[in-house]
């Protein structure tokens, strides 16, 4: 471990929850230098969907290699590249009745997210974005303005423009319909808001702590939005590529959005690989306009293709997800009743849930203490209160009962130490707001 400390830059993150040197993967099991065996419920962030080393990418990926494909060929036009394209649209594409445009942006989320953003700039002349409280969308300094988290933010060195932060669904209670609060702001010629570009949201919140929009708020955004001629974003970089049950998270609530950005799991084996997709009269792109070496991982594009043909090619792999997001549903549900003093909460969509704990300690305690029992699980939001399930989307039926009876175990020894679970704060009363 001595190089990491002597030579890591301290910006490491997720190596400071587990510090173990990882040298082997597959399906949902990380394996340390000494033998042990971990499972992976955080699955690179959401980046392995289809597990670690998924045998039937890898075996069209060797095969790829052993025949010299191009393994990088700028964004010059590659077999791989229109084989994914022919894929991506007969499968996934097509069957929705979605028509877009593809648009390979640098392989990370953050580059896709500020591709996202530029096209709608450009694309209506204005340069506001609407974001949401607790919305995640990278750390570059266009994407980064459209993030909450003070964390991130704090880094930029410069000021962070050209956004405007609205409350997402739920965060002024579960009574006020927020999308109301956009549509009186944006009707009001002196409420300060500056005619937007675009809005930019997450159907389901992932690094904010796994916050659910619902059908109905997303569709009465997608109304807002064409009402003032917005373009809507969704970024499904993480809560997309199946987590929320469809291919799509906001296929549910049969929305429409003007652009939809992929990352994460689209290349399927953990390969960088990201996407904007745009409806073809906003593709006014010039030329090279948004460029970047890496927008050609050719291995990515055979991956993601094989994800495509072997687990989209019929429905059979979302109702797969849906059985299994139920049964994650119902434990976790009856987890925070058992020990949660009716102060946890168990929330999320799919296989994309979590549990609120209310504060970062507890939290932070139940993760470390999985990790000692053979458990790979992150927390998120502002307070890093949310134990956050992010398994291979593969799982069997076993690993995910074992994965999640780790959790409930670690969460009985974690709480059986505390007096009292902490209580949630409402703003929205006088009394505990003032004592927060
Ligand atoms: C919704 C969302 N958008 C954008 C990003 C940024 O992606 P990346 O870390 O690949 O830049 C993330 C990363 O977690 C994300 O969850």
């Amino acid at each position: 471990m001595k190089i990491f400390e002597k030579i890591e830059s301290e910006v490491q993150s997720y190596a400071r929850a587990f510090p173990r040197v990882f040298n082997k993967a597959q399906g949902e099991f990380l394996y340390d230098t000494d033998g042990n065996q971990y499972l992976d419920f955080l699955a690179g962030a959401g980046t392995l969907n289809y597990g670690h080393n998924n045998p039937v990418f890898k075996e069209k990926l060797l095969d790829y290699i052993n025949n010299d494909g191009i393994t990088h060929g700028l964004d010059m036009h590659t077999k791989a590249k229109g084989e994914f394209l022919e894929a991506f649209n007969e499968k996934i594409l097509k069957p929705r009745g979605m028509e877009y445009m593809v648009q390979f942006t640098g392989p990370t989320g953050t580059n896709a997210v500020e591709a996202a953003m530029k096209i709608a700039r450009n694309v209506t002349g204005q340069q506001n974005i609407v974001t949401f409280t607790n919305g995640f969308h990278g750390v570059s300094l266009g994407s980064l303005a459209a993030t909450g988290n003070s964390h991130h933010r704090d880094a930029a060195g410069v000021s962070l423009n050209g956004t405007h932060r609205m409350p997402f669904d739920g965060y002024l209670g579960d009574d006020i319909d927020t999308t109301a609060y956009l549509e009186k702001v944006l009707s009001d010629s002196s409420s300060g808001i500056n005619s937007p570009a675009g809005v930019i949201v997450e159907t389901v919140q992932g690094e904010g702590g796994i916050n659910v929009a619902s059908v109905e708020w997303l569709r009465s955004l997608q109304t807002v939005c064409r009402k003032h001629g917005i373009l809507l974003i969704i970024d499904d970089i993480q809560a997309g590529c199946g987590r929320t049950g469809d291919f799509f998270s906001f296929e549910e609530a049969g929305i429409e959005p003007d652009i939809i950005t992929l990352s994460k799991s689209l290349g399927g084996y953990g390969l960088p690989f990201a996407v904007v997709l745009m409806k073809p009269e906003l593709d006014t792109w010039k030329p090279g306009e948004h460029n970047g070496t890496f927008r050609g991982n050719n291995f990515a594009f055979i991956t993601a293709k094989a994800a495509i043909d072997h687990y989209w090619s019929d429905d059979s792999f979302a109702k797969g997800i849906k059985h299994k997001g139920q049964y994650v549903s119902e434990r976790l549900e009856a987890i925070v009743k058992q020990y949660g003093e009716g102060n946890f909460t168990a929330q999320g969509r799919g296989m994309f849930q979590g549990i609120n704990c209310v504060n970062g300690e507890l939290a932070g305690a139940i993760t470390e203490s999985a990790f000692k029992k053979g458990l790979i699980i992150e927390t998120s939001g502002a307070d890093d209160h949310v134990v956050k399930f992010l398994c291979p989307l593969v799982i069997s039926n076993e690993n995910l009962e074992k994965g999640i009876d780790i959790v409930e175990q670690a969460i009985k020894e974690v709480c059986a130490k505390e007096e009292s679970i902490p209580e949630m704060v409402d703003y929205f009363d006088d009394k505990q707001a003032m004592n927060a």
